[in-house]
């Protein structure tokens, strides 16, 4: 195994696994799935504690961790970086990791070597892509290669220039049309799951009920088999206005400011560091150094 390799921690004997099978089952039994985007080792492993089904490291942490405008600059060493830190907090969780904007879309040789990396050396047990029919070769290839593939259609943030803006997918008969047979051709092709993003509500309802394999969505209504934000919306970590399809269940933002108002003003007042949180001689030390009149060094 090389050094740049990482593996899945082992397993709590306790802790039962989730994998694209647990998720398939959940949807044929109608449990809902819970998914979080994680991009860092404290949220994967905060997230995994308390029992969220699926991780994904999503490229959106190109805007919500590294402050671009898009998610299209991120590159495959940026991503791997941050799947590497998620892999090591993540045991429960079935780990899914973005293919960043140009990682997949000059060949198929090149998105299956980039996949790969995903997989063997970010611990991704599925990789996932936007876009929908045309992607169908591609999902079927990297499927051939035994990497599982999370599809991601509607409203795909890495066709923006195209697209001309972020908006709401599948409002005309031709788009619904075209995101029906999107969801088709990608299930055909073997992907495991299938990301729906910013369409209506009562579409999501109609592919969730077409496709044999869990729908995933994001602003697609609560009909789909999960759900899934980024969790710098959920918690409130942003700097924007949220869109209408975010909730926000914490104000992580107004609780960092805090503290980090009150350690600041600690500091300036010196009131920290305390005399408890100090570190002391050894009184030995401290009475020779006294005796050899080096008041300096006096305990208190
Ligand atoms: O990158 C991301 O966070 C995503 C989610 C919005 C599904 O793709």
């Amino acid at each position: 195994m090389s050094h740049t390799q990482v593996r899945p921690p082992d397993l709590d004997a306790s802790v039962r696994k989730v994998t694209s099978q647990t998720l398939r089952e959940k949807k044929r039994t109608g449990q809902p799935i819970s998914a979080l985007t994680a991009c860092d080792y404290p949220t994967a492993k905060i997230i995994d504690e308390v029992g969220i089904d699926l991780i994904l490291v999503g490229d959106s942490l190109a805007m919500t961790v590294l402050g671009h405008e898009t998610t299209l600059s991120l590159t495959v060493q940026e991503m791997l970086h941050h799947a590497r830190a998620v892999r090591r907090g993540v045991h429960r969780a079935f780990l899914v990791v973005d293919m960043p904007y140009g990682s997949y879309h000059t060949s198929i040789a090149d998105a299956l070597r980039n996949a790969l990396t995903f997989v063997k050396e970010g611990g991704a047990e599925a990789v996932k892509i936007e876009g929908g029919s045309r992607r169908a070769a591609l999902v079927e290839e990297l499927t051939a290669a035994e990497i599982p593939v999370v599809g991601h259609i509607g409203l795909t943030p890495q066709s923006v220039l195209r697209m001309g803006g972020y908006r709401v997918q599948g409002r005309t008969l031709i788009e619904i049309e075209e995101l029906l047979a999107d969801a088709a051709a990608l299930e055909g092709a073997g992907a495991v799951a299938l990301v729906l993003e910013g369409v209506p509500r009562e579409l999501a309802q109609q592919i969730t009920s077409t496709v044999q394999i869990p729908t995933i969505g994001i602003g697609a209504g609560p009909e789909c088999d999960g759900q899934i934000l980024v969790l710098h919306d959920a918690v409130q970590l942003t700097f924007d206005a949220p869109a209408k399809f975010v909730r926000c269940f914490a104000d992580a933002g107004a609780l960092l400011r805090d503290g980090i108002e009150r350690y600041r003003d600690a500091v300036t007042r010196r009131e920290f560091p305390a005399d408890a949180e100090s570190y002391h001689l050894p009184r030995q030390i401290a009475a020779s150094l006294q005796a050899a009149d080096m008041e300096v060094f006096t305990a208190s």
